[in-house]
């Protein structure tokens, strides 16, 4: 007789496995994160790793020159920054996971995608969420090319696997991974144990056929991926939609890719046309004001290859705390009490009884310390209600003893600068470029009272 189902709980947030309910998982510590599961025990004969890698075949062992290198074959999917986050387009025969907050466009991205990848190759869409009417409707009222795209909704993985290996697609999307359930479990679908088996066997259908895959997967309210992280193990490239609500621009961020450079951005607008490209992001993000304003400051960052300005903003007023607030949107918290301890002890201006504000415009998050200067300069003009130059922009790095430290790829920040019209720059003594840039005043600085005396 075959062994009956076992339960036991399964931890969403990390996929440990208990016999016992408890509060608190062993394994990684988070609380009220088990969950109960029902699992059958594996058929006899080919365990649930048989055929994983690729294919069924034993491999032999061999050297890393023996193995022809060819770069991973890749296809444009049709929308430019979508290639960009991907490393250069979608890689085929891998797998990707997209995340995000319901309504910020995951099922919008992947149809338009998909739409103009039927141009070219066999493409199925499979949705366990929306009627295939929904979906019809969306791709006309967006004037997607759809003669030629499949469309399949369903949500026992069985079943799409079965399918599949009937119409070979090359290019397959699932939205979303946590409405797919496998016959092989009792429990619900979007549980722990059914999300990752589902997935298993998605992947391991793609890697076996060749099959680019696209998993959609909903985030929770922590802002993590719903269902355990063993999903971002499995997967080749995990890519997050981030976007302010309210806001009609929308990022996506490369956060794990085994084919390309993570935090790579790609940048779209909302439209009622579906979501357009932006390629040239350092323009939106940049807020001109008419007139001068103080607390406000050009920071030139990096997100992934290319360079990215946007602006700083700082609000110092009088604190009626006797702790005054330290506040930081889009930067972090701690940096910005180190950068104010920094200002005082090294620049000698001291903010002890004040409230600072801190925001970068457009809900953008800069995690690079190269916006340090931009921090400092900005709090300084709220401070002082001194207007910094509007045709100034800065960056670098400022370290504990007061110094200016160089951040990577000055010179193609410096560029991207004077193409937006910028023609002074506060950058690192290490970061001036040898050669003087055309109508770019340069003022490099070593010191953080160098730094003060320049915008004095
Ligand atoms: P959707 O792709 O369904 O989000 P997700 O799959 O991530 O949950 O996007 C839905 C939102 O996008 C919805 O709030 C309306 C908006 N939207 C537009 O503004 N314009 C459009 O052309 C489309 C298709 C959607
Ligand atoms: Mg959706």
């Amino acid at each position: 007789m075959a062994k009956a189902a076992k339960t036991s709980y399964v931890c969403s947030d990390c996929g440990a496995s208990f016999p016992k309910w408890q509060g608190q998982c062993g394994d990684c510590g988070a609380w009220n994160t088990l969950q109960e599961t029902v699992d059958k025990p594996a058929p006899a004969g080919g365990g649930r790793f048989a055929g994983y890698a690729g294919d069924a075949k034993a491999q032999a062992i061999r050297t890393l020159s023996e193995i022809s290198a060819e770069s991973a074959a890749r296809s444009s999917t049709g929308l430019g920054e979508l290639d960009r986050v991907l490393g250069g387009g979608m890689v085929l025969g891998s797998v990707t996971l997209i995340g995000g907050d319901p309504g910020i466009g995951k099922s919008t991205l992947l149809i338009q995608a998909l739409a103009l990848l039927s141009e070219k190759m066999s493409a199925l869409y499979v949705s366990g969420e929306e009627s295939a009417e929904q979906i019809s409707l969306r791709a006309q009222r967006l004037g997607l090319p759809s003669e030629r795209l499949q469309l399949l909704t369903e949500t026992c993985v069985e079943r799409i696997i079965a399918l599949a290996q009937q119409h070979r697609p090359k290019v397959l999307v699932l939205d979303s991974i946590q409405t797919i359930y496998t016959e092989e479990m009792q429990s619900a679908p979007g549980s722990v144990a059914q999300v990752r088996e589902s997935a298993a066997r998605l992947v391991r259908f793609a890697k076996q056929t060749g099959t680019s895959l696209f998993l959609v997967g909903h985030v929770t309210k922590e802002g993590a991926l719903a269902g355990p992280r063993v999903l971002e193990h499995m997967v080749d490239t995990v890519l997050y939609f981030e976007g302010e609500t309210g806001s009609q621009f929308r990022l996506i961020r490369a956060i794990k890719n085994r084919f390309g450079a993570v935090n790579e951005l790609g940048v779209f607008a909302m439209t009622d046309k579906g979501l357009r490209e932006v390629s040239n992001p350092s323009a939106i993000f940049l807020s001109r004001h008419e007139q001068q304003v103080p607390g406000s400051a050009i920071l030139v960052t990096r997100e992934g290859t290319r360079p990215l300005l946007v602006e700083v903003q700082a609000l110092v007023d009088q604190s009626p705390l006797g702790n005054p607030r330290r506040v930081a949107l889009g930067l972090e918290q701690n940096r910005l009490s180190m950068l104010l301890a920094v200002l005082h002890r090294h620049g000698g201006v001291g903010m002890f009884d004040q409230d600072v504000f801190l925001n970068v415009v457009g809900g953008v998050r800069v995690t690079e310390p190269a916006a340090d200067m931009a921090v400092l300069l900005a709090a300084l003009s709220s401070f002082r209600d001194r207007p910094l130059p509007t045709d100034l922009a800065t960056f670098g790095e400022v370290g504990l003893a007061g110094e200016i430290r160089p951040v990577p790829n000055g010179l193609d920040r410096l560029r991207e600068a004077a193409k937006h019209g910028f023609t002074r720059a506060v950058v690192p003594k290490a970061n001036a470029p040898k050669k003087p840039i055309e109508g770019m005043q340069v003022v490099a600085v070593s010191r953080l009272t160098e730094a003060i005396d320049a915008i004095a």
